[in-house]
């Protein structure tokens, strides 16, 4: 009932961590038993380690919350051997380990594809949008030609599934996906956070160190759902929904809007048990509808055939299927 898949990477569930909001998942480990959830995404892994941006790094807002880390961590060296082994020994047999990797050019993004996957990974998510970096400027998801070029990269030194994490800071993000496709994305993770500022007025100044920062939480939920539905009506490619998840109902939801499996990031901060709670929250509701998550995936769409009023489409194959 929970099962999912992208593309040939098996989930137990559709549940995995969002990268930077749960680190290695190791403090989380006395919250919960995270062999529960389907994988976890590790917090972005750069070549060199990286201090991060200054002070004040976090604001929360209204449904949401700013960040502007800048990528810190201690670099790929330290990431190997030190928490790398705590990840896979925290999802146990059945859940997913997938690194995030971050660079700052295609040769580095490379070198961490070949070394993560010399390591033992089951996956890895490419980082193509984080906002708070100046070297990158976004450059590997807003530009088609950049991005299917990084992706094509990773896809060349690597036997593992390839995800490529999207920005929602572009005009049309369907374009980029289908960059990141061309390039031999297995996967695409939509979104990362949308570019966003606040502005002390007592002091006259931005309130982030840094002046501007990433917006998430549930104030982007609607747009996440958005560009998920419309990456994949367009793309035939699997996609991990991000973007505001809360609740087991926001996971029905993005899973109706085409999304194979989702990440939950923001909402762990103050509740660091919410992923498997979730799992078992959706496995209800879903024995309740009695419908199995891949035929709940992209049954929104047009395609999937008409809804029954107040359940998800009945007729037509799930997006999943449709691939
Ligand atoms: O600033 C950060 O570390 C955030 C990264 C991201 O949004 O990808």
């Amino acid at each position: 009932m929970l099962a999912t898949r992208l593309g040939t990477l098996q989930l137990t569930n559709p549940v995995l961590s969002a990268s930077g909001t749960f680190g290695s998942g190791w403090e989380g480990r006395e919250f919960s038993d995270l062999s529960r959830v389907g994988g976890l995404v590790s917090k972005t892994v750069t070549v060199k380690p990286r201090p991060g941006n200054p002070p004040p790094r976090i604001l929360e807002t209204p449904a949401g919350m700013l960040n502007s880390i800048g990528l810190e961590n201690k670099g790929a060296d330290y990431f190997i051997p030190e928490s790398l082994p705590k990840m896979k020994q925290l999802v146990g047999e059945h859940g997913r380990v997938i690194v995030n990797i971050g660079g700052e050019s295609i040769d580095e993004f490379v070198e961490l594809a070949e070394r993560f996957t010399a390591a033992g990974v089951d996956a890895l998510e490419v980082n193509l949008s984080c906002p708070n970096v100046q070297e990158g400027r976004l450059l590997f998801s807003t530009s088609p030609q950049m991005c299917e070029r990084a992706v094509a990269a990773v896809k060349a030194v690597t036997d593992v599934p390839v995800f490529a994490k999207l920005s929602p800071n572009v005009t049309d993000v369907v374009e980029i996906a289908r960059a990141a496709a061309a390039g031999g994305a297995d996967g695409l993770t939509a979104i990362n956070t949308l570019i966003g500022m606040a502005i002390d007025w007592r002091r006259q100044r931005p309130v982030l160190g840094r002046g501007i920062g990433g917006l998430s939480g549930p104030a982007i939920r609607p747009v996440a759902v958005r560009m998920v539905y419309e990456i994949t009506r367009a793309v035939d490619v699997p996609v991990i929904g991000v973007g505001g998840i809360q609740s087991a109902s926001d996971v029905l939801e993005f899973l109706c809007a085409g999304a194979a499996a989702v990440q939950v990031g923001t909402a762990q901060f103050a509740d660091p048990a919410l992923m498997v709670r979730l799992v078992e929250d959706l496995e209800r509701e879903l024995a309740g509808l009695g419908r199995s998550v891949g035929e709940l995936i992209g049954s929104a769409h047009p395609e999937a055939g008409p809804a029954t009023p107040g359940q998800p489409a009945a007729a037509g194959a799930s997006a999943q299927e449709r691939r």
